[in-house]
């Protein structure tokens, strides 16, 4: 039976921006005896779930962990098999998260996709762009350590000087310029780790670690999540409100 939720606080201030590490798909299917890309398909289910539910909330930004820099180490059928998967996913929910005011944005290298994936991406970025009900960033071939060093090339290509630069702007050269540090990251599965995500932007994230496997991962456990969000005492480095 799953945990009662807790009573809503009364100083809640729900967060901008959630991002989410969206684990556990190839366990989910072991549990089952499927093969690991039916994990990936029932993920995919719920994310749609999941993105309904964050934009009914008033989320205005939500980053999906989907295919790291490292995924590509994973056998080449499961990699395909993920490729795909986006490539339908864009065929199938594009219309509808258009008419429901989603904006798509991509973060990571589509420098380094494959051509025809690439276009799908491109497309979806460009017909979703004046959309503001819920800014939706697809974290593919990403990596926050990757994100670095290519921000820093991109610094030494403009011929900035040492004195110059500072944390602003290596904010606006990171793929996630112009978007607010995620208030809150979700890690499904129990797994404890941050695993080359946002590391740049999660220097003052609240982090919620869940056991709950991905596909399982509801619209009730994102409440409890929430809930849990709302009872931090957020300090970025400084003292309380209360002087504690
Ligand atoms: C981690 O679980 C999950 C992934 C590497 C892929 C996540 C992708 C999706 C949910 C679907 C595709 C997304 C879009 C945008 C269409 P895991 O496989 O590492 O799980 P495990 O740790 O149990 O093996």
């Amino acid at each position: 039976m799953s945990q009662p939720i807790p009573a809503k606080s009364t100083h809640e201030q729900p967060p901008v921006h959630i991002a989410m590490i969206m684990d556990g798909n190839g366990r989910w299917a072991a549990q089952r005896g499927l093969p690991r890309l039916a994990g990936h398909r029932a993920g995919t289910e719920n994310l749609r779930r999941v993105i309904k539910a964050c934009a009914n909330q008033g989320i205005q930004y939500l980053t999906i962990y989907a295919f790291s820099t490292e995924n590509w180490g994973r056998p080449s059928e499961e990699v395909e098999g993920l490729m795909h998967i986006l490539s339908e996913f864009i065929d199938s929910e594009l219309e509808e998260l258009h008419r429901s005011g989603v904006q798509i944005r991509h973060i990571g290298r589509i420098d380094r996709m494959d051509e025809k994936i690439r276009a799908k991406v491109e497309r979806a970025v460009q017909i979703t762009r004046e959309n503001q009900r819920l800014i939706l960033c697809v974290a593919w071939n990403y990596g926050g350590r990757d994100e670095i060093v290519y921000a820093v090339q991109r610094l030494i290509e403009e011929g900035r000087k040492a004195e110059e630069i500072d944390g602003d702007l290596i904010a606006q050269h990171l793929f996630t310029a112009g978007i607010p540090d995620p208030d809150l990251i979700i890690r499904t599965s129990g797994e404890m780790r941050t695993s080359n995500f946002l590391t740049w932007q999660s220097a003052y994230s609240e982090w919620y670690f869940t056991p709950i496997l991905w596909p399982d991962f509801d619209e009730q456990e994102l409440q409890k999540a929430l809930e849990d969000f709302n009872q931090r005492d957020r300090r970025f480095g400084r003292l309380s409100t209360s002087g504690c």
